[in-house]
């Protein structure tokens, strides 16, 4: 049988707690087709910090390297927020895991489950027949990356400078990814920005049209990112592929994983050229529900099943998952994230649910 080396990052919060269950649904792949996940463990975050003295110590980084993918849990909470800030989880491992890896393509597929519809925040009416949208983020470039990055000066002369840079070939490559998705599925491409403001998004403009014209099949439009924040809770069926620069993809993507009932069900994908990727949640490590056995593990399971999709080709097994997580929200399970009190709901832990859809798979 195929065997598939995985680097297993769980990190901080409910992290471990929503791996756990993503860990047996991998089990229970193995069991069913004939694969083997070779899985080995490292520290991250504030759990990299506590062990190791660093957020991202250089073993994890071996670790990743020797693997075939990463399936990261969330990192960051209240305990290392008073650290320098390049020193924290966020700063100090997520973003530098995707630059080192040059994982520039992320994608967010919001898409609401049938028996959720009551869980969105969206009026039934709105949502009915339900939606599929992908959040493509650009994710190595932008704000997030760009120099000159830190605080300048003492004291009340201070300034805090962050700034938004974009060069043709990293556009160019993330509305690829863009247009190839859009092919395979509703084959229409809105474009994000803000070219009304900033420099960086009349260049995105300029690009993503010419990289269109190889597209001819594919439908491009342009939004402004606030018109668009607003359009996703108004309409949301009318978007297909949404192509976002990383800020604007952060914030849009959490939007919509909401639409679908809770951050606890968006999964993710970042993908690098090639077949490397690293699979997280879109959602963080929930300090206020940490430790009680209560989170949602959908988004840990649905990112485990895009790793098997995206970067082992294992697209029957990929679907199984999805199908088992639908098939368990249409028997009623419900974490307390999207549980509403309904007839026929029955309220789950977190190992129950990964237990239900372990079950269905
Ligand atoms: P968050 O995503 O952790 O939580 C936002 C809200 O969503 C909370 O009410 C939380 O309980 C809920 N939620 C999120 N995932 C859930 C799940 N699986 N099941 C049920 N409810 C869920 O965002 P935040 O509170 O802004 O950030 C908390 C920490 O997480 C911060 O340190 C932040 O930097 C970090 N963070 C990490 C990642 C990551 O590792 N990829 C992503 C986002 C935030
Ligand atoms: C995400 C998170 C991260 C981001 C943070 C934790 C650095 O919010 O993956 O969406 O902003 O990219
Ligand atoms: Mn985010």
């Amino acid at each position: 049988g195929k065997l598939f080396k995985v680097a297993v990052l769980p990190g901080d919060g409910i992290g471990p707690e929503v791996m756990a269950e993503a860990l047996r649904v991998l089990d229970a792949v193995e069991k069913r087709y004939d694969v083997t996940f070779e899985r080995t463990h490292a520290n991250v975050g504030g759990a990299g910090i506590d062990l190791e003295g660093r957020a991202l110590p250089e073993t994890t980084v071996n670790i990743c390297k020797a693997s075939d993918a990463i399936l990261f849990g969330s990192v960051g909470g209240p305990k290392w927020e008073t650290l320098p800030p390049d020193e924290q989880p966020e700063r100090g491992a997520l973003l530098p895991l995707r630059k080192i890896f040059g994982l520039y393509a992320n994608l967010r597929p919001a898409i609401i489950f049938p028996s959720l519809t009551s869980a969105s925040s969206l009026k039934e009416e709105v949502i009915a027949g339900g939606f599929d949208i992908l959040v493509i983020r650009e994710l190595t470039g932008g704000i997030y990356f760009s120099q000159p990055k830190g605080i300048e000066g003492e004291g009340r002369n201070r300034v805090g400078v962050d700034t938004m840079r974009y060069s043709v070939p990293e556009i160019e490559r993330i509305t690829h990814v863009a247009f190839q998705a859009a092919r395979k599925r509703g084959k229409k491409v809105c474009s994000i920005d803000k070219a009304n403001v900033l420099s960086s998004s009349v260049l995105w403009r300029e690009i993503v049209i010419n990289i269109a014209k190889e597209y001819p099949d594919v439908e491009l439009s342009h939004m402004y990112v606030d018109n668009a924040a607003m359009q996703l809770v108004k309409w949301p069926k009318q978007f297909d592929v949404i192509l976002c620069e990383n800020m604007f993809g952060d914030i849009l993507s959490d939007e919509a994983a909401m639409l679908t009932g809770s951050l606890g069900m968006l999964p993710s994908a970042s993908l690098a050229e090639g077949t490397f990727g690293m699979y997280e949640p879109s959602g963080g490590s929930a300090p206020d529900i940490a430790g009680q056995g209560i989170a949602n593990p959908i988004a840990q399971i649905l990112s485990a099943g895009m790793m098997l999709r995206y970067s082992f080709g294992m697209v029957e097994a990929a679907d199984a998952i999805d199908q088992a997580v639908a098939k368990v929200l249409d028997g009623g399970y419900r974490t307390r994230d999207i549980y509403q009190e309904k007839a026929g709901e029955k309220l789950v832990n977190t190992k129950e649910i990964g237990d239900a859809i372990i079950a269905n798979l």
